[in-house]
């Protein structure tokens, strides 16, 4: 698994390399790199460019032709600015007001290679004002490494449930990060959502590791 405290860390993804500045020594967890996003972005790479006549269990949710999806906490934006380069083109990157430097100066240095503007927003959980500004529901809610406190859980269940369409899905990133808020989160997800994980097999061999899943949350139907 290539991941690396370095300053930078190079990110191979279709056919380019994001170069991701991050800062270990700061006071918040979003200025870091977390390895679940690029567990996450390698995933989709492997199966979106599977030639054809190849079996891809993945093929329909790989459908990210004029699909709007949004990323929560994202960082330095390593997932959203990854899936952007894989098609999902339609993306808003979100997180609080202290990252977003960090963000703005991970896009601003990846404009050659992502060749436009990528949108981005202030947006906590449990902000319901800044959850309508962005205008839900999405096809893809994506998140990577956001399970850490659990008095935050209900929160971002919340969120992810208020942004996804019906038929949408989430894409999620996950590593146990805090027992406490391990149990709450799939507690509450099982309320909500439909959960696939993905099998270790499936996911990118060069980016894979024992504790990193990637998990695909659907909401329920309704009765
Ligand atoms: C461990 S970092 C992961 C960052 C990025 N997704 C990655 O994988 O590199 C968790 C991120 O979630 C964000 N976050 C935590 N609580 C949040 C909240 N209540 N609302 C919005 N973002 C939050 C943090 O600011 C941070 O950027």
């Amino acid at each position: 698994m290539k991941f690396t405290d370095s300053p930078v860390i190079e990110l191979p993804v279709a056919g380019t390399t994001l170069s991701l500045h991050q800062n270990n020594l700061s006071m918040h967890v979003g200025t870091s790199v977390w390895p679940c996003s690029l567990v996450l972005v390698k995933f989709i790479d492997r199966w979106i460019h599977t030639p054809p006549n190849t079996t891809n269990p993945y093929t329909h949710l790989l459908n990210f032709q004029s699909k709007r999806a949004i990323e929560l906490g994202c960082g330095c934006g390593v997932a959203g600015m990854g899936l952007y380069l894989l098609g999902l083109t339609d993306i808003i990157l979100t997180d609080i007001p202290p990252v977003m430097p960090a963000l703005k100066k991970n896009l601003k240095s990846n404009k050659p290679v992502l060749k436009k503007n990528l949108k981005y927003s202030i947006l906590y959980w449990n902000n319901k004002d800044q959850i309508n500004a962005v205008n839900p529901p999405f096809d893809f809610v994506v998140a990577a490494d956001v399970v850490y406190i659990e008095e935050s859980v209900p929160e971002f269940v919340n969120a992810m449930e208020v942004l996804v369409a019906e038929d949408g899905v989430v894409l999620l990133g996950y590593q146990i990060r805090s027992p406490e808020a391990h149990t709450v989160f799939w507690e509450m997800c099982g309320v909500v959502f439909d959960v696939e994980k993905v099998p270790h097999e499936d996911l990118h061999p060069e980016y894979a590791y024992e504790e990193a899943d990637v998990f695909l949350l659907r909401k329920k139907k309704k009765q």
